[in-house]
């Protein structure tokens, strides 16, 4: 039975699901805002547009329960196999996509305001509607630069957030990924 809080062995069942639905979301928004961006104006474009500024919102939301989850929880240790320059790069990467999570949504905000666009959360509220950042080209291309940025800084992590699990499960053979996953650890032999 997978605990709902963290141990200092795994991850329970909320951190679990944050972290998996995060990934279902980000392997859909970095295609869709790739495919969006390269159309051709038009009414399909600018639905491709909500549903991607939606979805990012929705990252946003997810992101601080994720953090605020993370920050009354234990974080399971490490293993004790990483040297001490592993263990840097490990918790660099995972600061690194933390900061990408927070910075992708802002920016894309602050993109859509600068251009003088609402974001509306799935067709239900607009989001912030009060804010009174007055249509600016400055801010639009500011934030747009971010985005981009940001995304491939996201696409660096990724690589090494990935390659550091490949390691863990298939050459090291540890729990690493099993611990991030609803299954039950190996016994340690
Ligand atoms: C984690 C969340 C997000 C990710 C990973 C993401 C990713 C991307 C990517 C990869 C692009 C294509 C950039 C390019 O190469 O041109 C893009 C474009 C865009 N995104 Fe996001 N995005 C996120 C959240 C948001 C949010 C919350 C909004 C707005 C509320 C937003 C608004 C936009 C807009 C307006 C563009 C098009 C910019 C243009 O016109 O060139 N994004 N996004
Ligand atoms: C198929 C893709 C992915 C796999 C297989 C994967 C796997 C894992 C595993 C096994 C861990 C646990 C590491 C440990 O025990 O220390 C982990 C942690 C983590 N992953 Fe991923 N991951 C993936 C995608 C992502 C993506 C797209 C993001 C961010 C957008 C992300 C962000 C994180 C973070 C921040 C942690 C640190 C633990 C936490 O605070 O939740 N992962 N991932």
């Amino acid at each position: 039975m997978i605990p709902i809080r963290n141990t200092t062995q795994r991850y329970g069942q909320i951190a679990i699901f944050l972290h998996w639905s995060i990934v279902l979301l980000f392997a859909a928004l970095i295609p869709l805002g790739l495919i969006m961006t390269a159309m051709e104006d038009s009414p399909e474009k600018w639905e491709l547009y909500s549903l991607h500024k939606s979805l990012g919102m929705l990252v946003f939301v997810l992101i601080i329960i994720r953090i605020i989850w993370r920050w009354v929880n234990p974080t399971p240790l490490l293993p004790e196999t990483l040297n001490r320059y592993e263990r840097w790069l490990a918790h660099g990467v995972h600061l690194g996509l933390y900061a990408v999570m927070i910075i992708m949504p802002i920016s894309g905000l602050l993109d859509s305001y600068g251009g003088g666009y609402k974001t509306n959360f799935f067709g239900l509220f607009d989001v912030f509607p009060r804010v009174a950042i007055a249509r600016s080209k400055e801010l639009e291309l500011f934030a747009l630069a971010i985005h981009i940025y940001g995304a491939y800084l996201f696409y660096l992590l990724f690589f090494l957030h990935i390659a550091g699990v490949i390691k863990h499960h298939f050459i090291l053979k540890d729990n690493t990924l099993r611990r991030m996953l609803p299954i039950s650890l190996k016994e340690k032999s």
